[in-house]
C-alpha cells in the first residue's frame, strides 16, 4: 500500500471504507451505543414530521434509521454510504433503501429531499465542503439538514493501558484513521462557516459534552475485537499471550470504573437550503 500522504482522496474514502466494513459488527455493538444518543437528540431539533423524502448520509449501520422513521412515519428514509459491511447491517434495521455510495458525490437527482442527516461523517472525509455541497444540491428549497461532529475527544484511560503494553510488547502500529478532517468542523464557528460556504442558512448551531461508561468486560472484547486485537494479532501467540496478561493484570490493579468512560465534545447544527 502507498504511505498515507500519496493517496488520492478517493483511495483514502475507499480505504476507510473498507475499515468499517471489516468492523461492522465491533462498531454496531460496541461504538454506536456511544454516539447515538447524541444522534437522537439532534433528530429532535429537525423538522422530522411532516417530511416526506429524507436522506441519512453516512448511514452506516443504520442505527438512526428506526428513529428517524419513527420521528417521520409517512416518509421515505434512504440511507446512503460507502461501507457495503456497514450498510449489510443497517439492512437489518431498515425496511426502507440504501444505495451504496460516496457522500462527496452523491448520485441523486436535485431538489428532492426534504431533510438531510449528516451524523458523525464530516470528520471522515477529505472534503466535507463537497459533501455538505451535494446535500445542499439535493434537498429541496427550504428543506433542513442536521450535523454533528467531533469538536473533541478523550478516550477512556484504559486505552492507554492496552497501547503502553501492546508498545511495549513490540506490536505493529495500525494507522487510523484513513483522513481525519475535524479540524474543519470542531468548533461553531468552523461548522457555521463550512455551512454556509455549501448554500444554506445556518440555524441553531450548539455544542454538548458526551459521556459513554462502558462495563470493564464490554472495554476488553471492544478493545480486543478492534485496533488492539489486530496490533496483538503482530506478535506472535506466545508474546500476545504475555502482553495480554499484562494488560489484565494492570487493569485489575487500578480497578474503578472511571478508566473505561469516553468523554467528548461535539458541534451540533442545524441550517435550511
Ligand atoms: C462514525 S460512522 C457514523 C454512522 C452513522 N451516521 C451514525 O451516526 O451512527 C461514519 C460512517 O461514514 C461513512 N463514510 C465515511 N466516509 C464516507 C464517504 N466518503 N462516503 C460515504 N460514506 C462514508 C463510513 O463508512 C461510516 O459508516
Amino acid at each position: 500500500m502507498k504511505p498515507a500522504g500519496q493517496l488520492t482522496a478517493d483511495e483514502q474514502s475507499a480505504i476507510l471504507a473498507e475499515r468499517y466494513t471489516l468492523r461492522a459488527e465491533v462498531y454496531d455493538a460496541f461504538w454506536s451505543p456511544v454516539i447515538r444518543p447524541v444522534g437522537e437528540r439532534l433528530l429532535s431539533h429537525l423538522p422530522l414530521s411532516r417530511a416526506t423524502k429524507i436522506i441519512d448520509v453516512g448511514t452506516g449501520a443504520g442505527a438512526l434509521l428506526p428513529l428517524i422513521q419513527k420521528a417521520a412515519p409517512k416518509a421515505t428514509v434512504l440511507g446512503v454510504d460507502r461501507s457495503e459491511g456497514m450498510l449489510r447491517l443497517a439492512k437489518q434495521k431498515h425496511t426502507g433503501p440504501l444505495a451504496l455510495m460516496d457522500v462527496q458525490k452523491l448520485d441523486l437527482p436535485g431538489d428532492h429531499f426534504d431533510a438531510a442527516v449528516v451524523a458523525f461523517v464530516l470528520f471522515h472525509l477529505p472534503f466535507p465542503e463537497r459533501c455538505l455541497q451535494e446535500v445542499q444540491r439535493v434537498l429541496r428549497t427550504g428543506g433542513s439538514i442536521g450535523t454533528v461532529t467531533w469538536a473533541a475527544e478523550f478516550p477512556p484511560p484504559a486505552n492507554t493501558v492496552w497501547d503502553e503494553e501492546l508498545a511495549a510488547a513490540g506490536a505493529n502500529l495500525v494507522e487510523l484513521p484513513a483522513t481525519d478532517s475535524a479540524a474543519r468542523s470542531d468548533s461553531p464557528e468552523k461548522m457555521a462557516s463550512l455551512l454556509k460556504q455549501a448554500g444554506f442558512i445556518p440555524g441553531e448551531i450548539w455544542t454538548e459534552s458526551l459521556e459513554h461508561r462502558w462495563q470493564a468486560k464490554d472495554h476488553f472484547e471492544y478493545q480486543l475485537r478492534s485496533t488492539s486485537g489486530v496490533r496483538l494479532q503482530s506478535l506472535s501467540s506466545e508474546d500476545g499471550a504475555a502482553c495480554l496478561q499484562r494488560v489484565r493484570d494492570r487493569l485489575s490493579r487500578q480497578g474503578g470504573d472511571e478508566q473505561y468512560v469516553f468523554r467528548g465534545e461535539v458541534v451540533l447544527a442545524t441550517a435550511v437550503k
